[in-house]
């Protein structure tokens, strides 16, 4: 079976065949299900290293490598959507497509698993068990993930295991990052509609203030992250957007307010969901208005199983040694659809950094900006920790 050291080798060598791929797909950025071009040529790669593949999900793609021998499955992915950014970077193969920019390195995800691919298709044989590539569309958009989910891409064979990760230019090439449990935050979107009764300003009591009951409302629910859970719970409840009458001397008859709720893992998310929608209904019933909740469900957010983590960082440790691999404390409460992957956390996954950075020089811009850069280095580090995990987990067998 192959070492660390071969996997990492032979990851290397393939760093010229990722870096091309990288730059054409760079070159030609595509949005959420766009990616027909970026689809085409994961699928042209795929078929030349003879690995099964087919599209999914409108424009992803699902590849599947039966190892030689029998074991279990796992899943890698790989998102492969662009941003809606105009490039600035004046980089030789900066977009060809005006406005759209892989501005947060997906280029990099697609080009790195497809190199994995190939490093494991070229040792099919010595495989016990499946790896199944998830080229999924659409991250940035409304949730590619859960559409390749919604497709079976977990079934036949049944996915064991997931793992996949996202560039970091804070991170350097030839590291990578962990995060244990929380990862990504669960994302709910709210509407709130409250009706009162529009009157003359100068006459309140013959109507109903929603604009007063709003914002009582929204004052109420700042109590839901400050009483209503543990200071170490993570979640957070944001007004975006409040709106609310004409002129000065008008009570309206309604208001309306947006925003966000994010949390970590489904119970939370449903609790939270439940406390919200009593708490604004409470408000506004208890000052004789109406309140109309319409809550969203999107990312599912991303928790990190236990042994899969551990699994992934003793993979990290064996190709880059310990002190190149950062334990992340704190999650972070953005969003990833990674998550829709881990189907309700039923299956175990991980999900990590991919050191992407050369020492803050050129790579010093944040990602999604039009100056987004990575250090192409990264590349085989990621193909490689791809490849260490899957032979890992086949390894493990049940232990996991
Ligand atoms: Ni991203």
């Amino acid at each position: 079976m192959l070492t660390s050291q071969q996997i990492l080798q032979e990851a290397k060598d393939l760093s010229g065949y990722m870096t091309g791929l990288r730059r054409d797909i760079h070159a030609h950025p595509e949005l959420g299900r766009q990616e027909t071009r970026t689809q085409a040529l994961i699928l042209r790669e795929l078929a030349a290293m003879g690995i099964e593949a087919r599209p999914c999900a409108g424009t992803g793609v699902l590849g599947v490598i039966r190892g030689g021998k029998a074991g279990r499955t796992i899943g890698l992915r790989a998102d492969i959507d662009a941003l809606p950014v105009q490039e600035e970077t004046g980089l030789p193969f900066a977009s060809q497509n005006p406005g759209v920019m892989h501005a947060c390195g997906h280029d990099l995800h697609t080009a790195s698993l497809l190199g994995a691919a190939r490093l494991l298709a070229a040792h099919r044989e010595e495989l016990c068990g499946t790896v199944k590539l998830f080229f999924q569309p659409d991250e940035e958009g409304d949730g590619g993930a859960q559409r390749m989910v919604d497709e079976g891409c977990l079934e036949n064979p049944h996915v064991d295991a997931v793992f996949g990760g996202h560039n970091s230019t804070g991170t350097q090439a030839g590291q990578y990052g962990l995060k244990y449990g929380p990862c990504y935050a669960a994302s709910n979107s709210f509407t709130v509609t409250v009706r009162g009764k529009g009157c003359h300003g100068a006459y309140p009591g013959s109507g109903i203030d929603p604009i007063a009951v709003a914002a009582q409302i929204v004052v109420a629910l700042q109590t839901l992250t400050s009483r209503r859970v543990y200071a170490t719970d993570n979640v957070v409840v944001t007004v975006g957007a409040f709106h609310a009458g004409t002129a000065g001397n008008i009570i309206p008859a309604e208001a309306q307010f947006k925003g966000i709720i994010r949390t970590f893992g489904p119970e939370m998310r449903r609790r939270m969901c439940e406390m919200f929608r009593t708490l604004v209904e409470g408000v506004a019933a208890s000052m004789g208005a109406e309140a109309e909740v319409c809550l969203v469900e999107s990312y599912p957010g991303v928790v990190n199983h236990e042994g899969m983590s551990a699994l992934a960082e003793q993979a990290m440790v064996k190709l880059v040694g310990r002190d190149n691999v950062l334990i992340q404390r704190e999650p972070n409460m953005g969003t990833e659809d990674f998550g829709a992957f881990m189907n309700q956390l039923t299956i175990p996954g991980c999900y990590c950094d991919f050191g992407f950075g050369d020492g803050q020089r050129e790579c010093r811009f944040p990602a999604h900006g039009c100056h987004y850069r990575a250090n192409e280095e990264g590349l085989a580090y990621a193909a490689a920790l791809f490849v260490q995990v899957c032979l890992d987990f086949f390894e493990a067998g049940d232990a996991l």
